[in-house]
């Protein structure tokens, strides 16, 4: 780790905190400025948190003992600002299935998904998949934190919740990364299962996506996959903007805090009063 991932590991402890959200009926099916594209694939994205945060506790948990004092308080503040985001979001989803989406379906295929997972990888491979998938929160928080513009359409009730996700899951990126790190160490563990959790995200991502649109009856709705596409590649093309966070993973060098991102956290912090 260099000197300054080091001092940007002190600077940002994660800390962490309970939300209580509350989401109303009123608020829209499309929250996220009226888009259904947008809006279904971050309620998908959100579909799949509760089960899948709760498999990275438990790939970094199994490691817990056997780091180093200092980073074993770090893994306590992730372990809990994970389970509080589990928690959020689960009443984030429940808000949603009331709207006639099945937001519990996924979640059960997400569950089955996982369970098969921890029978077939090794502690190894579990903190490896946890460090790829946390490397693509940490970048899309990081999106979101930059590029004010991203997030701006959104319902301000809902845009509360990932603004706090955000801003948590940019101060415990390094988390599980140090741990792996320390314990394993691997970097051919570390960027094939990076390959082969980009594939499983972008196909999971997009089958959710398309469920929640078929439950809609929308799914075939071509203008709307196009313009929806075209605003995540082409322009602005915000996945696109991310391409050089993503890749800068798979250098042997890479550490999450090579990127800084302590500014724009704190400037949503004082937004949202978070401290
Ligand atoms: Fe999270
Ligand atoms: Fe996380």
């Amino acid at each position: 780790m260099t000197s300054q991932a080091k001092i940007l590991n002190l600077v940002n402890r994660p800390t962490p905190r309970r939300m209580d959200y509350v989401f109303d009926d009123s608020i829209p099916m499309d929250w996220f400025g009226g888009s259904p594209f947008k809006s279904m694939l971050l309620t998908a994205l959100s579909a799949t948190f509760p089960e899948g945060e709760r498999f990275f506790v438990d790939s970094v948990r199994h490691y817990q003992k056997h780091v180093n004092p200092d980073l074993a308080k770090q893994v306590s503040g992730f372990i809990g600002q994970e389970a509080h985001h589990g928690r959020e979001h689960t009443a984030f989803n429940e808000f949603m299935g009331r709207k006639g989406l099945p937001m519990a379906e996924i979640d059960a295929f997400v569950k089955k998904g996982l369970t098969f997972m921890r029978g077939k990888l090794s502690p190894e491979r579990q903190l490896a998949m946890t460090c790829a998938l946390e490397h693509f929160t940490a970048v899309l928080a990081e999106l979101a934190l930059e590029n004010p513009e991203f997030f701006a359409p959104m319902d301000d009730r809902v845009k509360a919740l990932w603004y706090w996700h955000a801003i948590e899951e940019s101060e415990h990126k390094a988390v599980a990364f140090d741990v792996f790190q320390e314990q394993v160490g691997s970097y051919w563990i570390r960027s094939s299962q990076m390959v082969i959790n980009t594939v499983e995200f972008a196909f999971f991502s997009s089958y959710h996506t398309y469920q929640l649109l078929k439950a809609r009856g929308i799914q075939r709705d071509w203008k709307m996959h196009r313009e929806g596409l075209k605003e995540l590649f082409v322009k602005p093309g915000w996945l696109r903007k991310m391409g050089k966070a993503y890749l800068s993973y798979y250098k042997p060098s890479f550490h999450p805090w090579q990127r800084d991102t302590t500014a724009a956290m704190n400037h949503w912090k004082a937004v949202y009063g978070i401290e």
